[in-house]
Formats: structure tokens, C-alpha cells, sequence
């Protein structure tokens, strides 16, 4: 196993993501995927002056992470690691009827280990669907949870874990609370490339009476452990595919250009975007494509490690307000946004955004910054057109009341505190003529 430990003191940071970069590329060049995916990257806190400013960054991972082909299958092991005899599934119909919990459950009872299965929760959760979760994890004595499913199954798991032990609202842990407290212990195994949900500290819940996607953060929302298998996407239909594929592509575009982007998060966004921008096409055309789906899979990971060290910006402070009050699944609303907001915040980081454009082949590393810039808003335009995402007209919102709700959507936006990370900073005023934009 890869072990690198880093500690460098006064570098610049330029200086020191160069540095960062060169080794990850010397144990590419050994074989490995990334330094981040099969060892464990050790990161000491970290002195940089930037502007006579001594800053450090705070990492957190999960304690251990299984990456890889069948790597689902170290389920009983990391269980004894955690010392974990008796978990609950907390999974989705979906997943029932494929057969995957069964086949965990299997797994596991190879080991003498039974698992009983929660399969009641809901895409885009809300406070009322976890509900019932939250009192099967209370009442049945479990002492680990395995969160199995795409966002929203972990996002639910994260939030019973929580409920379940320290129980009341889940409106008193929304931000900008930190929830450090730690629920049930969660092992994640996610089956979607895309909402990096088994890597981040963070959760988002829908208060149904008020159509409001509340943004949750904290280090007891951050999985245990995670099991990062590309087989459990192989069979994902094209049009989750592509939503859960760019859904992680904002994910690492935004955590670079975010104004809490650090060294750390930087080399993560940078390796993610090289991994995804090859590779999303390939696996909305061909989904049996094992090695684009492994390399989605990781960079999946990786841009989800990315932004719950640099938070997402303002395509994801925008894209909530549309899931929560027209029911469009996130990833879907974000590729409806990423044109549109990369070009309005683009004058505030030119340079950033021209990386973006090069790690994502979207422009030649000899381009200059304006030409990978103008290159970026075209690309995503038509990668857009090209994985057939709908406007909101197309996806059959109602003019009339897309236009009313906007004040109050971006009140929301602005109220999650993600468009506070973004390199452009808007006001309600502007965020509301860029939701005009999309019509
Ligand atoms: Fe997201």
C-alpha cells in the first residue's frame, strides 16, 4: 500500500500542488490509479503562506476505504475491523428487486453474519421518508448501518444514523449547524458513479412543508467506511448514468473553483476531472464498458473526496431549489446549470476554469486560458445536447410556475451558503436571471 506523508511548511501553494501532482504522477507510473484510490494518503496539517496569511486545511476521509472490482466483498472484513456484529441494510426498492441487498446479505451470512434490510427510502429523501427508518434504527438495537444505493439511500442512512441515536428534527442539524456528534457507524457502498456521497460530510434532506433542501454537514455524517465497487453500476440505465456522471463532474469542477479550494482538494478535483471527462461518453453509450465505468467510478470518489474538503458553489446552490420544488433529480439540474453558471462566473477565475477545460479534454493543454475558457462553455453545451438533458420546458415544468417561485428559490441558493464559495459571487437579482436563462 501506497503511503504518502506530506508536510511542508511556507511553500507557496502553486508550489506545492506541483508537488503534490509529480507524485501522483511517479506512482501512476507504477501501476497505480491514484495515490488517493489504493493507498491512503496521509495529510499532516498543512502551513502555507498565502498573502501573509498562515492557512491549513483539515482533511477527513473515511477510516478506510476498499476500492476496486468486487470490492463489496470485504463487507464481513471491514465489519470485523470495526468490530461491528450487527447491521442494518438501509437500501431502496430498486436495489431489493436487483438483487443487491440479498447478495450482500449472502455475503455475509458466508461469514455467519445476518443483516437485516430497511428498503423504504425514497429518491430525493424528505423528512417524512426517513421517518420510519429512524425508528427501525432506534428500536432494533443495530450497531453499524449499511447504506447501500445511489444519493439517496446514503443520504437517508446518513440522516437515521443521526436521528437514531441523538434523536430530535432534522431541522435542527441543517447548516450552518456543524454535526459533529457521531450517529450509528455507516459503511457506504455506493452503486452510481456520481453523488460521492460515501466520501463526504455531508447530507441533504427536503423539508417537504416548505420545499426547502436542507444542506446538513458535519463529521458524523461522514461514512466509517466505504466499498467502492464499478461492478454495482454496470447495469445502471443510460439516463442515470449520465445524470450521476455529471452530477460528479460539477462536483469536481466546482470544488476547484470554489473560494475553499486548498492544495489537497485541488489535486483530488484535478485527478477527477481527467478521470470523468474521457469517460462520461463512453458510459452513457456503452454502460457495459467496464474500464470507463471503473474510471468513472473512481473519479466519482474523487471529486466527491474534492468537495467535502472545498464544498460545491453555485451550481449546486441553484440546482437544490429546482430538485426540491419540481422534483428533478439532482445530477439532472446541475447539467441544466453548468453551462449557464460556468459563464457567468468564469470572469472571476479565468485561469481556474481554463484547468478545468484542459483536465476535462475539453481544451489542449497548449491553449491558452481564453481559448480553453471559450472551448468550456461550448463543451459542456454540447455535452449537454449530447447526453439529451432537457431544459426545463422539456422536462415539462410549468412556465408560469417556474417563473413565480424564482424569488423564493433564490432566497434558498443563497440561504444553503454554497453560492458564498463561488468565485463570482451573486446577488438574488442575478441568481434569478440565470434561473431566467434556462427557460
Ligand atoms: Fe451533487
Amino acid at each position: 500500500m501506497a503511503s504518502i506523508l506530506l508536510h511542508e511548511h511556507s511553500l507557496p501553494p502553486r508550489s506545492l500542488l506541483r508537488r503534490i501532482e509529480a507524485m501522483e504522477t511517479l506512482f501512476q507510473r507504477q501501476g497505480e490509479l491514484s495515490v488517493a484510490a489504493r493507498g491512503r494518503v496521509f495529510f499532516e496539517p498543512l502551513l502555507l503562506e498565502s498573502e501573509g496569511v498562515v492557512m491549513s486545511t483539515q482533511v477527513v476521509l473515511p477510516r478506510t476505504m476498499q476500492i476496486g472490482e468486487h470490492s463489496s466483498h470485504a463487507l464481513p472484513d471491514v465489519l470485523a475491523t470495526l468490530g461491528c456484529t450487527r447491521p442494518l441494510i438501509i437500501t431502496d426498492g430498486m436495489m431489493v428487486k436487483l438483487g443487491y441487498a440479498e447478495r450482500l446479505q449472502s455475503v455475509l451470512s458466508e461469514h455467519n453474519l445476518s443483516a437485516d434490510v430497511f428498503s423504504d427510502t425514497l429518491p430525493e429523501p424528505t423528512v417524512a421518508s426517513i421517518q420510519a427508518g429512524v425508528s427501525t434504527a432506534r428500536d432494533g438495537n443495530y450497531d453499524s448501518i449499511i447504506a447501500l444505493g445511489g444519493g439517496s439511500p446514503i443520504d437517508s442512512a446518513k440522516a437515521i444514523a443521526i436521528l437514531a441515536r441523538h434523536g430530535g428534527e432534522m431541522r435542527d442539524y441543517k447548516f450552518p449547524r456543524q454535526v459533529d456528534e457521531q450517529g450509528i457507524p455507516i459503511i457506504a457502498i455506493p452503486t452510481t458513479a456520481g453523488t460521492g456521497s460515501e466520501v463526504t460530510r455531508f447530507t441533504i434532506i427536503t423539508d417537504e412543508t416548505t420545499d426547502e433542501k436542507m444542506l446538513c454537514a458535519g463529521l458524523g455524517f461522514m461514512p466509517v467506511a466505504a466499498l467502492i465497487d464499478y461492478d454495482l453500476t454496470l447495469s445502471l440505465p443510460a439516463r442515470t448514468t449520465a445524470d450521476t456522471g455529471i452530477d460528479a463532474m460539477t462536483h469536481a469542477i466546482e470544488a476547484y473553483v470554489s473560494k475553499k479550494a486548498n492544495p489537497y482538494s485541488d489535486s483530488q478535483a484535478l485527478s477527477a476531472m481527467r478521470l470523468i471527462g474521457p469517460n462520461l461518453r463512453r458510459v452513457y453509450h456503452s454502460g457495459e464498458d467496464k474500464s470507463a465505468r471503473e474510471a468513472m467510478m473512481l473519479g466519482s470518489t474523487l471529486a466527491g473526496i474534492a468537495f467535502s474538503n472545498a464544498s460545491v458553489a453555485l451550481v449546486h446552490g441553484m440546482s437544490r431549489p429546482i430538485g426540491a420544488h419540481f422534483h428533478v433529480p439532482h445530477g439532472l439540474s446541475n447539467a441544466m446549470l453548468l453551462p449557464e453558471v460556468t459563464a457567468f462566473s468564469l470572469p472571476s477565475a479565468p485561469e481556474r476554469y481554463a484547468e478545468c477545460a484542459r483536465a476535462l479534454g475539453m481544451a489542449e493543454v497548449t491553449d491558452s486560458d481564453e481559448v480553453a475558457n471559450h472551448n468550456l462553455i461550448e463543451a459542456l453545451t454540447l455535452l449537454n445536447q449530447e447526453l439529451n438533458v432537457p431544459t426545463p420546458e422539456q422536462y415539462g415544468i410549468k412556465r408560469q410556475h417556474f417563473f413565480d417561485v424564482l424569488p423564493q428559490m433564490a432566497e434558498q441558493a443563497l440561504a444553503s451558503g454554497s453560492p458564498g464559495n463561488n468565485p463570482r459571487v451573486p446577488s438574488a437579482d442575478e441568481i434569478v436571471e440565470i434561473y431566467r436563462r434556462l427557460w
